[in-house]
């Protein structure tokens, strides 16, 4: 199977009778292998990094750095699945040189995309970095990078003005050449509704059935976050009792002298006996 790229992406809808995009998040080798294994479309290097890996409240802690730091760690997976990386908060609000010169260390480490927060005022941003060659995904709705500003992690689009400004968000985004957008904290209509109006494909997050794919946290897929997972998450594994439970037996063994046992033992060289 070939590796997927941004414009073979850009053409998948589920209108056409394509199948939904999968993506998930990564952010270090293993889970990226693991995830890579099961046939993910896509790899994001999310910034809830912060989040679900250096245990921050918001994902407003992380830089450009760090993001470099685990796109480095993901690809060192080799995954066959599209990696993109989220452009962390203040790494493309500050003016658009410097959006281009941040998503190219995101690049240069070894994001085949980047990922933004934001509608119509990212035009010129988005804009930019693909004159400068740089794939962009889109982020909108619930987006986690605004959570002061929204005051909390509420549902967006929740009234027929907020709706209509959403659409008119995610076409400004198709405009200026995004090639997927995510839909996130939307109630379904919206979802649906943006779905319909964009050729390009949505992706969603507790956005409904109808997006033309599905993006979930792998810490929250997987039972390894701290808080109770979102509405819409679904979890498919409790790994965190699964790992509480093997550290608990390995320490029960340590303290009772059971471990290690002769066969987790080298053996004494001859010479060393007399
Ligand atoms: O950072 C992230 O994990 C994300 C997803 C929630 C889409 O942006």
């Amino acid at each position: 199977m070939t590796s997927a790229s941004a414009a073979s992406l850009r053409a998948r809808k589920r209108r056409h009778g394509d199948e939904p995009i999968v993506m998930i998040t990564a952010y270090d080798e293993p889970t990226a292998r693991y995830a890579d294994a099961a046939g993910v479309d896509v790899v994001l290097v999310g910034d809830s990094l912060a989040n679900v890996v250096l245990g921050h409240a918001d994902t407003l802690h992380v830089s450009v750095a760090d993001m470099a730091h685990h796109v480095r760690a993901v690809v060192a997976a080799e995954p066959r699945a599209h990696v993109v990386a989220d452009m962390p908060w203040l790494s493309y609000h500050v003016g658009v040189d410097a959006a281009v010169e941040n998503a190219g260390v995101l690049i240069r480490a070894g994001a085949q995309s980047v990922k933004l927060e934001g509608g119509a005022i990212r035009r010129d941003v988005v804009r930019a970095l693909i004159d400068a060659e740089i794939p962009v995904m889109g982020h909108l709705g619930l987006t986690p990078q605004s959570v002061l500003a929204f005051g909390g992690y509420k549902v967006q689009g929740k009234t027929r003005d907020a709706a209509k400004v959403l659409l008119e968000d995610a076409l400004a985004l198709q405009g200026a050449g995004v090639y997927a957008v995510v839909i996130e904290g939307v109630p379904p209509l919206v979802g649906a509704q943006i779905t319909a109006a964009l050729d390009i494909p949505t992706i969603g997050i507790g956005a409904g059935a109808d997006t033309d794919g599905q993006v979930l946290v792998i810490h929250d897929l997987l039972g390894l976050t701290k808080r109770p997972p979102a509405k819409f998450v679904r979890r498919y594994a409790d790994l965190g009792s699964a790992i509480t439970d093997a550290v608990s037996r390995y320490a029960r063994d340590v303290r009772s002298g059971n471990f290690p046992g002769a066969d987790e033992t080298y053996e004494n060289p001859v010479e060393l006996l007399d």
